[in-house]
């Protein structure tokens, strides 16, 4: 038995889902993957919810005439702001970048306090709040809106002083927390910064394994090995910097093709 070979479809607003399409390309190697990173409207994380959701719509229209049976909203901005009606129907199954993190940590008792850090649209959205209070109302959440680290990140600095005195800046805020979650999906790219800030003192909690776990557990997945190049990457607007930060991090050689949707 193959499974289904339908591609599943990932996207973000830039190279943060890459993070999430790695993990899953590397927990289910035989599933091939149609990325769409839409670059002419990053950041979305200082966007209005109403442009945010017309973003959504037409990728999720988008990837679905792809033939993809499953769509992975790679971008906690749009999770966000998502609602049953802002992804056209007719997938399989709609993941968000969201619920397998809040239910990750909430299922940690011996968490007590934790910081989220986003976009400014993540953290006003108070979502992660709302959905760890649901799980577990004894858990204390404190919220903060990080907007230089995407466009940092996009920028390739990562590793440079620069980098590191931002980073530091804002989590010197936090103050004292057991566990942070990494609350947009560009931010597994400055993980070991972060790590190496808090020195194993805190947990850090992300997206990119829990869902490609997620997708694991689902029985009629091809788990069978692709070649190369089976998997697509679109962004809708082209530059070189991004294909090479793109491939840096993604692993592999990957071609990036220009598809303006909107
Ligand atoms: N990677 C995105 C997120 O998870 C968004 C970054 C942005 O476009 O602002 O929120």
């Amino acid at each position: 038995m193959t499974g289904d070979t339908r591609p599943i479809g990932v996207f973000d607003s830039g190279i943060g889902g890459l993070t999430v399409a790695s993990a899953i390309r590397k927990r289910l190697p035989g599933q091939p993957i149609i990325y769409f990173g839409d670059t002419v409207h990053l950041p979305y994380g200082d966007k209005s919810v109403h442009s945010i959701r017309g973003y959504i719509k037409e990728i999720s229209s988008f990837l679905l005439g792809q033939n993809c049976s499953r769509l992975v909203v790679a971008c906690n901005s749009a999770s966000s702001v998502l609602q049953k009606d802002t992804v056209v129907p007719g997938f399989t199954e709609v993941l968000n970048v969201i619920d397998p993190v809040a239910a990750c940590v909430a299922s940690d008792l011996h968490i007590k306090k934790v910081g989220v850090i986003g976009t400014r649209r993540t953290i006003q959205s108070h979502i992660y709040k709302k959905r760890l209070l649901k799980l577990r109302e004894d858990l204390e959440v404190v919220e903060l809106a990080t907007p230089l680290l995407a466009p940092m990140i996009e920028e390739g600095f990562i590793k440079n002083s620069i980098a590191e005195t931002v980073i530091h800046t804002y989590l010197d805020q936090l103050g004292k927390i057991d566990a942070l979650i990494l609350g947009c999906t560009h931010y597994p790219l400055i993980k070991p910064q972060i790590e190496s800030y808090y020195q194993g003192s805190v947990l850090l909690f992300d997206a990119p394994e829990l869902i490609a776990e997620n997708l694991a557990g689902v029985s009629e997945l091809s788990h069978q090995t692709v070649s190369i190049g089976t998997n697509h990457f679109y962004v809708s607007d082209y530059t070189q910097s991004f294909e090479e930060t793109a491939k840096l991090f993604f692993g592999e050689i990957i071609h990036l093709e220009e598809k303006l949707l909107f």
